[in-house]
Formats: C-alpha cells, sequence, structure tokens
C-alpha cells in the first residue's frame, strides 16, 4: 500500500474493493478502454504483482544494507550522518516531510548505489542491426551489461573504491543517482525514486532508534552476487 491519494474509480463487483488505493486493487479494477473488460487476467495480475514484489523488495533491502554497511564502518561519514538524522528527527521516524532536510542521509544511499548496485548486471535484445563503438552488432542479439562496472569506471568516477558520499552533493539542485543503477530506456526501474525515497525514510529512521554496532567490520568472505548484489548477513547489536 501507501501508492497513495488516487481513489481507485473502477466499478465494484470482481473488480476488488474501490475504496482502496493498492496497487493490487488498482490493477484488478483496471479496464481495457475498448471493451471495459478486466484489463488483466489473473495470470497477469499474479504475474505483475510477484514482479513488484521481487524487484521492490530485496533490491532496496541491499540497498539500505550496503549504506548501513559503509557508513558504519566510515567514521567520518557516520559520524556526518548520525548528526543530520539527530538534528533533522530529534529521535523520531522520518516522514515525508523530513526528506528535503535528510540530504546527506540521500547522499550516503546513493553512494552506496554506485559502490554496489543491486542490480548489477542487465540485458537487452537488439530489435535491428545497430553499431556501439566498433562493434557491428546483428538484430536479435543478447547484450550483457553490468551498471556494477560502470559505476566504477574511473573516468566517470574518480578514485572508484573509494566511498565518498560528497560525490552526490547537489549543492542545492536536483539530487543525483549513479547513472545505471536503474537501468534505461523502455525497461527502467518502475521504482527508482519510490525506492530512494524508502530508503532515505529506512536508514534515517533506523539511525534515528538505534545505535549499530557491526560484529564484523569486513565482509568475511566474498558473496557471489546472485539475482541482486547484497552484502548477505550482518550480524549487528543494536542499542
Ligand atoms: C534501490 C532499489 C532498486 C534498484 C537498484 C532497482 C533496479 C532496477 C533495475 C536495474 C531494473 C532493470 C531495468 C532495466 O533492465 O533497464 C529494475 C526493474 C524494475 N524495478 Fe527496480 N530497482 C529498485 C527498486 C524497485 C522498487 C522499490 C520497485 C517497486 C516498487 C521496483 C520495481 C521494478 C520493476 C517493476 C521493474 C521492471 C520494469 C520493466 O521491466 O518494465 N524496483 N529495477
Amino acid at each position: 500500500n501507501g501508492i497513495g491519494g488516487n481513489a481507485v474509480g473502477g466499478p465494484g463487483g470482481d473488480t476488488g474493493d474501490a475504496g482502496e488505493t493498492n496497487l493490487l486493487s488498482m490493477l484488478i479494477a483496471s479496464r481495457d478502454p475498448g471493451s471495459d473488460l478486466p484489463a488483466l487476467s489473473d495470470e497477469e495480475l499474479v504475474d505483475q504483482a510477484v514482479t513488484m514484489y521481487s524487484a521492490g523488495t530485496e533490491t532496496t533491502a541491499g540497498a539500505v544494507n550496503w549504506a548501513l554497511f559503509l557508513a558504519t564502518t566510515h567514521p567520518a561519514v557516520l559520524a556526518r550522518l548520525t548528526a543530520e538524522v539527530d538534528s533533522v528527527l530529534g529521535g523520531r521516524t522520518a516522514g515525508w516531510d523530513d526528506l528535503p532536510q535528510l540530504t546527506y542521509t540521500r547522499q550516503v544511499l546513493a553512494e552506496a548505489l554506485r559502490m554496489y548496485p543491486p542490480g548489477w548486471f542487465l540485458t537487452r535484445q537488439t530489435e535491428q542491426d545497430a553499431e556501439l563503438g566498433p562493434y557491428a552488432i546483428a538484430r536479435g542479439t543478447v547484450i550483457a551489461y553490468s551498471p556494477y562496472l560502470i559505476s566504477h569506471l574511473p573516468d566517470l568516477y574518480p578514485d572508484p573504491e573509494r566511498f565518498d558520499p560528497d560525490r552526490w552533493d547537489a549543492h542545492g539542485g536536483q539530487p543525483q543517482v549513479p547513472v545505471t543503477v536503474f537501468g534505461g530506456g523502455a525497461r527502467k526501474c518502475i521504482g527508482d525514486e519510490f525506492s530512494l525515497i524508502e530508503g532515505v525514510l529506512m536508514l534515517s529512521s533506523l539511525l534515528s532508534h538505534w545505535h549499530v554496532d557491526l560484529h564484523r567490520r569486513t565482509l568475511s568472505s566474498p558473496r557471489l552476487p546472485q539475482l541482486t548484489l547484497n552484502p548477505g548477513p550482518m550480524p549487528a547489536t543494536l542499542t
């Protein structure tokens, strides 16, 4: 839930509760404009729900975990982050209205997304013959690219292994994010801004209430990336 605001305008009956504003009820209520029949079959509804659930949970959780890991292993960053959280929230849980003040928190999250983009490996299939730099690529070719590798290119991000949230200091302008972290084009992540908001709220609220003491301040063994890139279990004491 939390998509917010818009009532679902669909008719009642098997279209779901018209008073609900969650995504599933909106999808259930959607109608094909030509026939006024349900726009999605039951199977498509399940597929949509599974996609939203799988694309929306492990990714954001990974981003927040990386941010927490990186912040707690970089004391100067942690000090600045907790100073912002304490002054903006004063021990509260963060809400929508706090977002404009939580600028450094967003920078920390953006830099964690750069260093460890949860969507680390993406593919595309060419619709027509194409050229990419010196390469001729035939129609129908599957191309793989890695946001992880791109966000570690020194030309784009000098000293790429350095965790430096100040790369994302917008100086009062629009906040930024690493260039390929949400993909691009027609299949670009639909939850990009949503996940940044969610991540900033989660990270700041967590640090507002808890002191986080990681048991292991280095990751004990490299974890092979799975569908998403995430740090794996991070045992910690919360005080
Ligand atoms: C930090 C968190 C997130 C990251 C790093 C992330 C990253 C990505 C990436 C890289 C893609 C593939 C884009 C492409 O192939 O070009 C994608 C697709 C998608 N994401 Fe996210 N995502 C995040 C959070 C979310 C959230 C919170 C939601 C839902 C609320 C979501 C929903 C989706 C969906 C539905 C797609 C498939 C879009 C399509 O194929 O049309 N994502 N995401």
